[in-house]
C-alpha cells in the first residue's frame, strides 16, 4: 500500500498535489523526530487551582484579580491562570508526541499570578508539589531538570542568598531526578550542575537572585556566591572537556518589549554576560523563560562574532494582564540536538489555540512550526541564528513579521510590531550588554533599521 501511494505520487503533479504532499511531508517529519535526540522545554506553568467556569466573569480565577474575564472555558482564559485541565492536556499531549524524548528541562514558576496575601509558603510548596508530581505520573521514567523561577518562593521574587523552606522543599521533592551534589547546592542557594550524559552537563542557575523586584540581593556583588560557582563549574568543565546547557528562570539581556531594560540587576547582567562570553565554546545553548513569550538572543564575543544560541521558551499560561494589547496562547517545545557534541539542531514549538481548544471543549494541540523550516536555516546554532537575526533587521522584513507573530504564539496574526516595537525586539537579540545595546538603541533611533553587529 505504501508502495502504491508513492508509485502514484509521483505519476503526476495534480494527484501528487490532491493526495501526498501533506502526508508525505508529515512522515518525514515524523521520522525526523524519532530518530533524533531530542528533549522537550516546558516553562512557566503557573496553576490556579481556583479556576472554575462560573457566571460570574470576575469569580473564575483568583488569578484575574478580580477583573472580568472574557472567554472562560474548560482550559482556561487569557485573564487567567492555567486550570489543571490545561496542564494535563499539555502533559498529555507530550506523551502523545513521542514517547522517548531523553529529558526534559522545566524553567519554573508554578504558582498562580495571585496577591501575595492569598499565598504563603506552604501554599507555594503545594504547588510545586503538585507539579511535580503530575510530571512524574505523566514521565515516569524520564529524567526532568528544572529551575527555580520568581514565582517559586514566598513572598514572591524574594528568594534568598541562604537555605530556606522553599529549597529544603524543592531538594527534597527532586530527588528522583537528581544527584547528592546537586541537591546539596539546590537546598543552599536555589541552583545545581549535574552531569546528565557522558560530556553534557546541565548548570541550573537560580537568577532570580538577579531579578530586578529581587529587593535582598539588590546591591550585593556575588549573591549566594553563585558568580563564583559558576565560574568554577565552567573551569572544570573546560578542563574536563565537557559541553554544557545553562538553564535557568530570568533571561540574561534585554526585555524584548521594553526598551532599556534588563530582567536582572544591570551590573549582574553584565557580570553574567561577561562569564557566558569567556566560557561560551563550551556552552552549547541557553535556555530561559519568565517573558511568557518566545524569543531568541544571540550572544556575540567581543568581536562581535556569534558565539552562542539563547532560546526563551513560551508560556503554559495564557494569562495577561488587562493592559496588555496580546498574550500568548499556552506552548509547549522540543529541542532536536546532536547526541555526539551535543549541538542544537531544531526547535519544534507546540501550541494550544485556546480559543478554538474551548470552543471545541477539545484540548487539539498542535504544532506551530519547526525553526529550521519556518525561517530556512540549516539548524539552530549561534551563526545560523545571527544570519536570520540580521534579515529581522530588514525593512518590512517577512521573517521579522513571523518572528513577531510566534512571538506570542501565534495569539493574533494581526497585531504588528513597527518603529520603536521592532527596534527594540531588535536590538534585544542581538545586543546583551549595556554598551552594545545602547549603542544599538542610539543607532535605531537616528539611522532607522540597520543594525550590523558591532565591526
Ligand atoms: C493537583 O491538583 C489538582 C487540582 O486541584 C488535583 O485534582 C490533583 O489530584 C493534584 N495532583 C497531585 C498529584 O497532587
Ligand atoms: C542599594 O544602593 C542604593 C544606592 O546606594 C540605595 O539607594 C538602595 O537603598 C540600596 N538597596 C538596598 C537593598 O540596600
Ligand atoms: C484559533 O482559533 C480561532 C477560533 O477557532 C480562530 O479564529 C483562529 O484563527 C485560530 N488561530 C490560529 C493561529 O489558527
Ligand atoms: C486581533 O488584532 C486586531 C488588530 O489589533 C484586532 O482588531 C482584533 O480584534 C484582534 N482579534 C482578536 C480575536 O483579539
Ligand atoms: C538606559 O538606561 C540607563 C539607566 O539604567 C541610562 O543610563 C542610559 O542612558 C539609557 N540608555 C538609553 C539608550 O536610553
Amino acid at each position: 500500500m505504501e508502495l502504491l501511494l508513492l508509485l502514484l505520487c509521483l505519476s503526476g503533479p495534480l494527484f501528487y498535489q490532491l493526495v501526498c504532499s501533506a502526508p508525505i511531508k508529515e512522515s518525514i517529519r515524523e521520522r525526523h523526530l524519532q530518530e533524533g535526540s531530542k528533549f522537550w522545554h516546558l516553562s512557566d506553568l503557573h496553576f490556579d487551582p481556583t479556576y472554575h467556569v462560573n457566571k460570574d466573569p470576575t469569580k473564575v480565577c483568583f488569578s484575574s484579580k478580580g477583573v472580568p474575564v472574557t472567554d472562560p472555558g474548560l482550559f482556561g482564559d487569557f485573564m487567567c491562570d492555567s486550570p489543571y485541565q490545561l496542564i494535563q492536556s499539555a502533559f498529555s499531549h507530550m506523551k502523545h508526541v513521542d514517547q522517548q524524548p531523553d529529558f526534559i528541562i522545566w524553567t519554573g514558576d508554578s504558582p498562580p499570578h495571585v496577591p501575595v496575601n492569598e499565598l504563603s509558603t506552604e501554599a507555594v510548596i503545594s504547588v510545586i508539589s503538585n507539579m511535580t508530581h503530575t510530571l512524574r505520573q505523566f514521565f515516569p521514567e524520564l529524567p526532568v531538570y528544572p529551575a527555580l523561577g520568581n514565582h517559586d518562593y514566598w513572598p514572591q521574587d524574594q528568594l534568598p542568598v541562604k537555605t530556606s523552606t522553599v529549597y529544603q522543599a524543592v531538594a527534597k521533592l527532586w530527588t528522583p531526578w537528581l544527584s547528592p551534589e546537586a541537591l546539596a547546592t539546590l537546598q543552599e542557594g536555589g541552583f545545581y550542575s549535574q552531569l546528565i550524559k557522558p560530556g553534557l552537563r546541565l548548570v541550573s542557575l537560580n537568577t532570580n537572585l538577579y531579578y530586578t523586584p529581587n529587593k535582598v540581593t539588590e546591591n550585593m556583588t556575588d549573591p549566594a556566591g553563585q558568580f563564583k560557582w559558576l565560574q568554577d563549574t565552567l573551569e572544570l568543565s573546560k578542563q574536563s572537556m565537557e559541553k554544557v546547557y545553562v538553564i535557568a528562570h530570568v533571561p540574561i539581556g534585554y526585555l524584548p518589549y521594553a526598551k532599556n531594560t534588563t530582567a536582572m540587576w544591570e551590573h549582574h547582567n553584565e557580570k553574567l554576560v561577561d562569564i557566558f562570553r569567556s566560557y561560551s565554546d563550551i556552552i552549547q545553548g541557553h535556555f530561559y523563560g519568565h517573558t511568557h513569550r518566545d524569543s531568541i538572543m544571540v550572544l556575540l564575543d567581543r568581536q562581535g562574532m556569534p558565539v552562542n544560541s539563547i532560546f526563551v521558551a513560551p508560556a503554559v499560561t495564557p494569562i495577561k494582564s488587562p493592559l496588555e494589547p496580546y498574550s500568548n496562547n499556552p506552548a509547549v517545545r522540543m529541542y532536536l540536538y546532536n547526541p555526539q557534541d551535543y549541538s542544537l539542531q531544531d526547535l519544534w514549538q507546540y501550541y494550544l489555540n485556546l480559543t478554538e481548544a474551548n470552543k471545541k471543549e477539545m484540548p487539539i494541540w498542535s504544532l506551530e512550526y519547526i525553526m529550521t523550516e519556518a525561517f530556512g536555516i540549516k539548524d539552530i546554532q549561534p551563526q545560523s541564528l545571527h544570519e536570520l537575526a540580521l534579515t529581522f533587521e530588514m525593512p518590512q522584513s517577512k521573517a521579522f513579521q513571523k518572528y513577531f507573530t510566534y512571538f506570542m504564539v501565534s495569539y493574533n496574526e494581526t497585531i504588528t510590531c513597527e518603529d520603536d516595537c521592532k527596534m527594540v525586539q531588535v536590538c534585544s537579540v542581538h545586543f546583551l550588554d549595556r554598551e552594545s545595546y545602547s549603542w544599538c538603541i542610539k543607532k535605531g533611533s537616528t539611522g532607522g533599521y540597520h543594525f550590523r553587529a558591532k565591526n
